[in-house]
């Protein structure tokens, strides 16, 4: 049985304070939601001091946003994946489409950075997926194709064996168009089979995620689908309601 994951990203929303209202909301509800969904909140780096003290001792767990390519020095603006770790994140988004598109993210950038969190225990939530013109252009499956080869493919089985993989169609972020849940299926089944030509079995263990204006009335059918195991969610995490409300369409 694969893990079954709603995981929040809440991007650059909420100051602190906030964070914190919005964590306590997660944790209130989370009694109502099937124990075998795991949830974790990825709060902007300023807060996940007082959100992981907010969540000590519940079952929501927490990860980061990013984390730099180097070990430490002289990065100004930098926070390295050490850092994270030791302020108890279990987790960290990697190669989110947002930091591909504005930041420059790329796969060179992105091996050092799964090389970073894997020294420092964290589970990394390595984003995949096409934009726009990708998809019209059909060209969806060769696009996360690559983006996989060029980074998981680098992997040991060892590390494969904790990653999550989340896709993320840029076209269905944040523009209230997601995709159907058969368009979601496909290409999770797609990307199943391509881990699968490397990592053999293990790639039934992987959770892979599904993110892109994903809400508690969508939830429901796009999780019903084999190879969906949870969902990524941005706009509908800042809500503890609708957050929570995702988590129980299980
Ligand atoms: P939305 O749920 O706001 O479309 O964002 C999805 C996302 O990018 C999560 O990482």
């Amino acid at each position: 049985m694969r893990k079954k994951i709603v995981a929040g990203n809440w991007k650059m929303n909420t100051l602190p304070a906030e964070g914190v209202e919005l964590a306590k909301g997660v944790a209130a509800g989370k009694g109502e939601v099937c124990d075998s969904v795991n949830f974790i909140v990825c709060p902007p780096f300023t807060h996940l001091h007082s959100v992981i003290e907010t969540l000590k001792g519940t079952a929501i767990e927490v990860g980061a946003q990013d984390c730099a390519t180097e070990v430490k020095g002289a990065y100004t603006g930098e926070v390295a994946a050490s850092m994270i770790a030791a302020l108890g994140c279990k987790y960290v988004i990697l190669g989110h489409s947002e930091r591909r598109q504005y930041y420059g993210e790329t796969s060179e950038s992105l091996n050092k950075k799964m090389a970073r969190a894997y020294e420092n225990n964290l589970v990394p939530i390595y984003c995949v997926g096409e934009n726009l013109e990708e998809r019209e252009a059909g060209r969806h499956f060769e696009v996360c194709k690559q983006q996989i080869e060029e980074v998981v493919f680098n992997l040991s089985e060892e590390q494969f064996a904790k990653l999550v993989i989340a896709y993320e169609p840029v076209w269905a972020i944040g523009t209230g168009k997601t995709a159907t849940a058969d368009q979601a299926q496909e290409i999770h089944a797609y990307i199943r089979e391509v881990l699968r030509s490397k990592f053999g079995a293990a790639a039934e263990e992987c959770p892979i995620l599904y993110g892109g204006s994903c809400k508690p009335s969508n939830a429901g059918e796009i999780f019903s689908k084999a190879d969906v195991d949870g969902g990524l969610i941005g706009g509908a995490a800042l809500k503890a309601e609708d957050f929570l409300g995702i988590g129980k369409a299980f």
